[in-house]
């Protein structure tokens, strides 16, 4: 199956770029730039890996993002990504990043959007890969800053497609970033949003009704509520889930109790993706695996899901139908 799993061209939509950051390469980074990590060892920064809900991991997440510096630092992340993407069959990536994690640490604008950017063209020369960026807002902290971030972000929006909302769920609900989100759409920004992962149903509604997003980030609790999962599949919005790191974080007791194959059978259109692939065991083509091993998919289901991601894409109807066409001769 890993074969199969990895010659299916498909779309990566929910990929945090911070979370690609491997131990090994957290090291490194924090070595030459002589930034003090709060772990002594690759092992252990691999043995503090044991979450029990989403804020247990985000706490460890932003110390582990101290070690990127440099715009060399976010070409090598961007790029290891790309690299490792690449392998899975993917064609196609939308990659969140989260300039709060930054700025607020002094580094600016400049230095990670250069790195990344020069990342995403080699990725293109080299293996043919498109991707662009998805800038999230850090809801865990005020709207103001959420609004001051789009703001100082419109000269450097080259390669961003969309904005996005991420960190903490609970407590902290879409429609307090309606000003930011206005603001994006006033650059010809798209949006997408983080509801549903441990927040209630109320939120996905408010994301779409209120903030007006195309596409969920998890949206895994839409089933709790009839009513939404009719207009999640009468209108057909996306939802990326990331059953890896929903056993990692405890939203599922294990991958044989995930709801993706309820949220299939309902008709919602649903896609596979890695979430934070360096924290939850796995990239993309583990997440397809798992679902082959555990939950006995087989080629139509995952062929399924990868159709379903190219579906779910931002990119063009055309090119959507190009890559919809190579999939199927695949
Ligand atoms: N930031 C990185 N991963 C996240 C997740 N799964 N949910 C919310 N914010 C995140
Ligand atoms: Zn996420």
């Amino acid at each position: 199956m890993t074969d199969v799993i990895s010659r299916l061209p498909k779309a990566e939509l929910h990929v945090h770029i911070e979370g690609t950051l491997e131990p090994e390469m957290m090291f490194d980074m924090a070595r030459r730039n002589g930034v003090e990590l709060p772990f002594r060892s690759v092992e252990e920064v691999r043995a503090a890996y044991e979450f029990t809900d989403l804020q247990s991991f985000l706490d460890i997440y932003y110390q582990g993002a101290a070690a990127l510096q440099t715009p060399q630092d976010f070409y090598d992340l961007m790029t290891a990504y790309l690299d490792r993407a690449a392998t899975d069959g993917v064609r196609r990536a939308e990659i969140f990043f989260d300039p709060q994690t930054h700025t607020s640490r002094g580094i600016g604008f400049e230095v990670f959007m250069d790195g990344f950017r020069e990342a995403m063209a080699d990725a293109v020369r080299r293996h043919g890969i498109s991707a662009d960026l998805i800038l999230c807002f850090l809801r865990h902290l005020p709207a103001g800053d959420a609004v001051a971030t789009i703001r100082a972000a419109e000269p450097h929006l080259e390669g961003v497609i969309a904005v996005g909302l991420d960190s903490s769920e609970v407590g902290y609900p879409p429609e307090l970033f309606v000003e930011a989100y206005e603001i994006a759409r006033s650059f010809g920004l798209r949006a997408v949003a983080h509801a549903g992962e441990e927040g209630p149903p109320e939120y996905v509604w408010n994301a779409l009704d209120i903030l007006g997003v195309e596409r969920i980030d998890h949206g895994v609790r839409s089933l709790e509520d009839p009513d939404l999962v009719a207009r999640l599949v009468r209108d057909r919005v996306p939802l990326t889930v990331c059953p890896l790191s929903n056993v990692a974080l405890k939203v599922v007791d294990g991958l044989e109790d995930h709801p993706l194959p309820r949220m299939m059978e309902a008709g919602l259109l649903v896609s596979v993706n890695s979430d934070d692939p360096a924290y939850f065991g796995g990239y993309v083509g583990d997440n397809y695996r798992g679902l082959a091993d555990v939950l006995g998919f087989g080629e139509e289901e995952l062929t399924r899901l990868a159709r379903n991601s190219i579906e779910s894409s931002f990119l063009t109807a055309d090119r959507k139908a190009a890559l919809l066409a190579y999939l199927e001769r695949v």
